[in-house]
């Protein structure tokens, strides 16, 4: 059987290499998410009952290789059954979307007066965004979600350090790599300040300022997603907003609280944006902490500046109680997991393959 691997298919993808990529799941998986640029085929049953016409209707040119992709690669390998049968150059993606998760690629953010460098490294898999910052020869990762080499290999071929890793909030939708991280970089653990996170950290308060080279960041104190959320603020120019600010909307309130408090929630949300964020200056770059599309393999950084989000993102022209009743009405279904997984971070445990705990929608953010 022909299939290749989740990585050798990145790869692929990342070198631009010709190649259509054939989603046979159903529409309702395929909802959930995606590989960027891939057709989609609803075939699924079709191709679970060995029908051996299941995938007739779809034209494919004979000179591009195919890779078929499922959920966790098995239907996948009845259609490059088929379209091999039809004389097309077919692989099936190993271990499907599951396996994909762990995909990755990234771009760089143009940062032209700021003493750093910044990479956004984009789990493309899964939506999660995290950052690599160097300076001088010292680096900073923020909101680690991959595997610490990922981050390791990209600093290493810079010439950077990692020297210290930090989380903007405890997360809920994927474990976080961050101590994982610090123990193979030797670098140190920032947090924000709480008493949940039961390994050994450095608390964070508003207003502290971490040094990386030359470059510093600092804190602001942004309650609202969690209690705990912090943003960080790269020399004044680049802001790294978690699951408190995104591209098309802000994060859900909900997720570590009780139903009662999740109003309450929304109105510290409210006031952080408010209050805090939307004073920075306009021209500031948001970097958020996820994205709700797959992520093509283009090297364009997600970001935008904070006064076109204050023009662009509805939530945020709205008064503190039209927020809090349009964030309550519009609050999206609960991550599968997530109280596992704010168990395991609380811990700093990984568990050995994760992909499946942390499957699913990306329902960060409400817009
Ligand atoms: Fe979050």
């Amino acid at each position: 059987m022909n299939t290749i691997d989740a990585e050798t298919l990145r790869n692929w993808l990342e070198a631009d290499k010709p190649v259509i990529v054939l989603d046979v799941r159903s529409a309702a998986d395929r909802a959930t998410w995606a590989i960027p640029g891939s057709l989609h085929v609803d075939a699924y049953s079709d191709l679970k009952a060995h029908n051996p016409h299941a995938l007739d209707g779809i034209t494919l040119p004979a000179d591009v290789p195919v890779v078929t992709v499922c959920n966790s690669g098995y239907t996948s390998q009845i259609a490059s059954k088929q379209l091999k049968a039809r004389g097309i150059e077919a692989h099936s993606l190993e271990g499907g979307m599951q396996a994909w998760s762990l995909s990755w690629n990234t771009a760089d953010v143009p940062l032209p007066s700021s003493k750093a460098q910044v990479i956004q490294i984009r789990r493309v898999g899964k939506g999660c965004l995290s950052y690599l910052i160097g300076s001088e020869r010292g680096a900073a990762v923020i909101d680690a979600s991959l595997e610490p080499e990922v981050y390791l290999n990209i600093a290493r071929s810079h010439g950077w350090s990692i020297t210290a890793v930090l989380d903007t909030h405890i997360h809920a939708d994927h474990l976080s790599r961050s101590r994982l991280l610090a123990e193979q970089s030797g670098a140190t653990v920032y947090l924000p300040n709480q008493e949940r996170v039961m390994y050994a950290f450095t608390p964070l308060r508003n207003g502290s300022i971490i040094k990386v080279g030359e470059a510093s960041l600092m804190v602001i104190q942004t309650p609202g997603h969690t209690t705990e959320s912090m943003c960080y603020l790269l020399d004044r120019q680049a802001l790294f907003t978690g699951d408190t600010l995104f591209l098309q909307g802000v994060g859900r309130p909900d997720l570590h609280v009780t139903k009662d408090e999740t109003r309450s929630h929304a109105e510290l949300l409210h006031h952080s944006l408010h209050h805090h964020l939307l004073l920075l200056p306009a021209r500031t770059l948001v970097l958020p902490g996820h994205t709700n599309t797959p992520t093509p393999f283009d090297k364009i950084p997600l970001t935008a500046s904070l006064g076109d989000l204050r023009n662009q993102v509805e939530l945020l022209r709205l008064s503190e109680s039209e927020f809090v009743d349009a964030l309550v009405a519009r609050i999206p279904p609960v991550p599968p997991n997530h109280a596992r997984i704010i168990e395991l971070n609380e811990a700093g445990e990984l568990i050995e393959n994760p992909t499946k705990l942390e499957a699913g929608a990306n329902n960060c953010g409400i817009s």
